[in-house]
C-alpha cells in the first residue's frame, strides 16, 4: 500500500481517466464505490497508478498508462492466438506490433466480425467471465434454406450440445437460412455448433456486436481504439448486465453478395 506521502490522490488519478471532476470523484470514494487493489477506498487514498488496480462498482478503472484497447474487425482465415503452429496469419498480426496484446475471447479461423485485443487483464477477464454473459450478436448464413418454426424454437429455447443445453438466445430469421443470433454464453464454435444441432450447417458467421460495442465502419481488417467510455460501458454491461441503448448494429450489413 502506498503510504500517505507517496502517490497520488486516488481522486485525481480517477478524474485524469475522463471518470468525472474531482469533485464527483471524491464523492464515488466517499460513498464507498471505489476499491483499490481489493479494498473500498477512503478519501484521501494515495495510490500509484502504476499499479493499483482501481474498480468503481466493480468495474476495473484503466488507470495504468500503457494499457491499450482495440476493437477489431477480423476477416476470416486469420486466427485469434498469438501465435500458430502451422503459421496461419494472426489478429496480432493486424494490430501493432507493441504493446503486445492478446484476444478477450477468441473467433474461429472462418468467423468474422469483431473482437477485442488488449493487454489489460482486468478488462479482459471481466469481459470473459462466465458469469457476467455479456451479449454478442451474430448474423448467421447457414445451409439448408429456411429454418422449420421447431429449429427456430430450439435455437430460441436451448439446443443439447455435447457439453450440455445452451441458455435460451434471441434468433430471428431475417431472410430463408440468414439469422440474427444473440448470446451471453461463450462456449467454443457455439452458434455453429447449435445450428448444425438443428439440421443447418453454418455458411458463414459475422460477429456484429459485443454488449454494446458495434462498429458499422470498420472494415474488415481495420482497428480502432475503443475510447475510455467505451471501455467503461463495457465493464457496466458486464458488471451489471445492462444491455445496450444503442440499436440497429446490423443495419447496412449485406452478408450476401
Ligand atoms: N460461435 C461460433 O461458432 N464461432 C465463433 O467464432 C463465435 C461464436
Amino acid at each position: 500500500m502506498v503510504n500517505d506521502a507517496e502517490g497520488e490522490r486516488l481522486q485525481k488519478v480517477l478524474a485524469r481517466t475522463g471518470f468525472g471532476s474531482r469533485r464527483v470523484c471524491e464523492d464515488l470514494i466517499f460513498d464507498g464505490r471505489v476499491t483499490v487493489d481489493g479494498e473500498v477506498a477512503i478519501l484521501g487514498r494515495r495510490v500509484d497508478p502504476d499499479v493499483a488496480q482501481i474498480f468503481v462498482d466493480g468495474v476495473p478503472i484503466p488507470t495504468m498508462p500503457g494499457l491499450v484497447h482495440y476493437l477489431l474487425n477480423k476477416p476470416a482465415k486469420v486466427v485469434s492466438t498469438a501465435a500458430d503452429p502451422e503459421g496461419r496469419p494472426t489478429v496480432v498480426d493486424l494490430v501493432p506490433r507493441e504493446p503486445r496484446v492478446f484476444s478477450v475471447g477468441r473467433l474461429d479461423y472462418d468467423t468474422e466480425g469483431l473482437l477485442l485485443l488488449t493487454n489489460d487483464g482486468a478488462f479482459a477477464q471481466m469481459l470473459t467471465h462466465p458469469s457476467h454473459g455479456v451479449e454478442k450478436e451474430y448474423l448467421v448464413e447457414v445451409g439448408g434454406g429456411a429454418l422449420s418454426p421447431a429449429a427456430l424454437r430450439s435455437l430460441r429455447e436451448g439446443v443439447e450440445l455435447e457439453d450440455g443445453m445452451t441458455a435460451p438466445a434471441r434468433v430471428a430469421e431475417l431472410d430463408a437460412g440468414l439469422l440474427k443470433i444473440v448470446i451471453h454464453e461463450g462456449r467454443n464454435r457455439q452458434v455453429r455448433r447449435m445450428c448444425e444441432a438443428v439440421g443447418h450447417p453454418v455458411l458463414r458467421l459475422v460477429r456484429m456486436r459485443i454488449g454494446n460495442l458495434a462498429d458499422q465502419r470498420l472494415k474488415p481488417g481495420e482497428w480502432r481504439h475503443l475510447t475510455l467510455d467505451e471501455v467503461l460501458a463495457l465493464g457496466e454491461v458486464a458488471v451489471k448486465g445492462r444491455q445496450p441503448t444503442r440499436k440497429g448494429s446490423m443495419r447496412g450489413t449485406t452478408i450476401r453478395s
